[in-house]
């Protein structure tokens, strides 16, 4: 038997010894790799992309009713709506009481099953934790939480009376709602993390405290009449110049204050009982976002209760990730991707360009669904570069004909060339109405006027005021724009001093498919006033290219 030297045994250590390290930072690269496909957000410019397997991804979605998810045969028929309707997202939510019965016992069988069905659609999901808070209460806690209201306290109002409302100045109530929102995240990885049919997380919903603007719970109290955290009061020092000026405005009427009590820093009023209210839920949201995170790093989020007219601190749900706190939210949630709007009223738009700032994308989770609901997608996503659109209630819209049917389908045809262009300055969104009958975009050496179709030619046909036109443009090259969308018309301005007048070269109407232009009629004649603009009736919803010229 011929014995190696011991150099070979050596030699054949070493070998093995970089076989395994080679195999261990493949090993490695490949988590690497798969962690990088894991739905993430990626900036393009000043626009804020959701990544889904690599590629950027627009939401074209709608938000379930409450109870919708909890019955998974009551769900089923609506996929195939869902599909038709060209809804590429479902935003559902999953409830604590159906997911934890028993304390430490948690069933996954809705989960499991919202996903399988959503799979077997080709739609992806956006789950809503439906934990400690839903709309201000806490009516999705399980039952043993709701019962054992020692260990798991409430809020008090002012009288110093329990409300159907976890207090966020608890532990226990903080560490079970983060045990559960841990679990199903770690669940979520296992049986999601490689299709990554779930994209996003929305963390409780419309969190606010109602009547009262804050909580009077003793630990609350106590908090209440102690300093201002020092991290929130470096955290508004330092970006002082950047914050909201209408929070800017309620810090400074006390002096700018840096140490001291709540009403010491922001003053007595309503004002700072919401801006305590703002951080410590922040803070709670924080702790079990972060908890999540660390399980399966999916973007996450928190929706607002927007305010109605008029209403104070105390009328509304306060507290929550309105505008005027949002730098409240900033500070508290770093873990959080950003704040959105569910907008049911006021003016879409003015909403839309609260929540859009360069730290924070638009996404719009919930809106009214209505007729005007077209017009909103066609702006939120041209104007804002919104990773999303979703309705809410989105199982009761009969989808044929409708208006969003038909806005989806548009949407969706664009999609690609929309994620192209995001964050450039090459796209807008219009939402035109009786009040907002106008808008002027530049692109470039243009300027493209929008007016609102019924205005325009059937004024005193339309008794309806609530008829909203809208669409979408994107600059394609110097003198060539998509406009897309519906009762809208176009008309065009040349900045060039040299060659003042706009005239129109041609449009074409059109579709188009995986990405590429099939055009259908030339639009010219009564189609293009003879040439004086471009019209999108609102009775139909067209893709139109026009090609512009310069002349004097
Ligand atoms: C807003 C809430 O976030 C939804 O869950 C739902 O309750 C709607 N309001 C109802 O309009």
């Amino acid at each position: 038997m011929v014995t190696r030297p011991p150099n070979h045994r050596w030699a054949r250590i070493r070998q093995t010894r970089s076989v395994l390290i080679v195999g261990l930072m493949l090993f490695a690269t490949m988590g690497q790799a798969q962690n990088q496909r894991i739905p993430q957000l990626r900036k393009q410019g000043s626009a804020t992309q959701l990544i889904v397997h690599g590629k950027p991804f627009l939401i074209l979605g709608g938000e379930l009713g409450n109870s919708t998810a909890s019955s998974l045969e009551y769900l089923r028929p609506n996929w195939k709506k869902f599909q038709s309707m060209r809804i590429n997202t479902i935003l559902a939510p999953v409830y604590w009481e159906l997911m934890e019965p028993q304390e430490g016992r948690f069933d996954f069988t809705l989960v499991d099953g919202l996903i399988r069905d959503a799979r077997k659609h080709g739609i992806k999901l956006v789950l809503l934790w439906f934990g400690s808070w839903k709309n201000s209460m806490s009516c999705y806690v399980p039952a043993w939480v709701k019962r054992d209201f020692d260990r798991f306290p409430r809020s008090q109002d002012k009288n110093g009376k329990s409300m159907e409302m976890l207090t966020s100045f608890s532990r226990n109530n903080l560490e079970s709602d983060k045990k559960a929102f841990v679990a199903l995240m770690k669940h979520l990885r296992g049986v999601d993390g490689r299709e990554q049919t779930v994209i996003m997380v929305q963390v409780e919903s419309e969190m606010g405290m109602i009547p009262d603007a804050r909580d009077h719970y003793a630990e609350a109290t106590r908090a209440f009449q102690s300093a201002v955290p020092a991290e929130l009061m470096s955290y508004l020092q330092e970006l002082k110049a950047e914050l909201q000026p209408e929070f800017v405005t309620m810090w400074e009427k006390n002096g700018f204050k840096t140490t001291g009590t709540w009403e010491e820093v922001f003053g007595w009023g309503l004002h700072t009982d919401e801006i305590f209210t703002a951080w410590n839920y922040a803070r709670y949201t924080e702790e079990v976002t972060a908890a999540g995170k660390k399980e399966y790093n999916l973007p996450m989020f928190v929706n607002a209760a927007l305010i109605r007219e008029g209403y104070r601190p105390g009328q509304y749900p306060s507290g929550g990730p309105l505008p005027h706190i949002m730098d409240i939210w900033k500070a508290g949630t770093p873990s959080i991707d950003f704040l959105a709007p569910d907008i049911y009223h006021g003016s879409f738009v003015d909403w839309s360009r609260k929540f859009k700032r360069a730290d924070n994308p638009l996404f719009i989770p919930e809106a009214g669904l209505s007729h005007r609901s077209a017009a909103d997608a066609f702006y939120s996503i041209g104007q804002h570069d919104a990773i999303g659109f979703c309705p809410f209630a989105i199982e009761s819209l009969d989808p044929s004909g409708h208006r969003l049917t038909r806005a989806y389908d548009l949407l969706s045809q664009l999609a690609p060339i929309i994620l192209e262009k995001q964050g450039q300055g090459t796209t807008a969104g219009v939402s035109l109405d009786r009040s907002r009958p106008k808008t002027e975009v530049k692109f470039g050496e243009y300027v493209l006027t929008a007016f609102f179709e019924p205005l325009d030619r059937w004024a005193s046909q339309v008794a309806d005021t609530t008829v909203r036109g809208g669409g979408m443009m994107i600059q394609l090259g110097a003198d060539e724009f998509i406009v897309a969308g519906s009762g809208i018309i176009v008309t065009f301005q040349s900045l060039n001093t040299e060659r003042p007048i706009a005239g129109i070269l041609s449009i074409d109407e059109g579709i188009y498919k995986n990405g590429v232009w099939t055009p259908g009629r030339r639009l010219n004649g009564d189609q293009s006033h003879q040439g004086r603009h471009m019209r999108l009736p609102y009775g139909d919803f067209q893709i139109q290219r026009v090609v512009l010229y310069q002349y004097k």
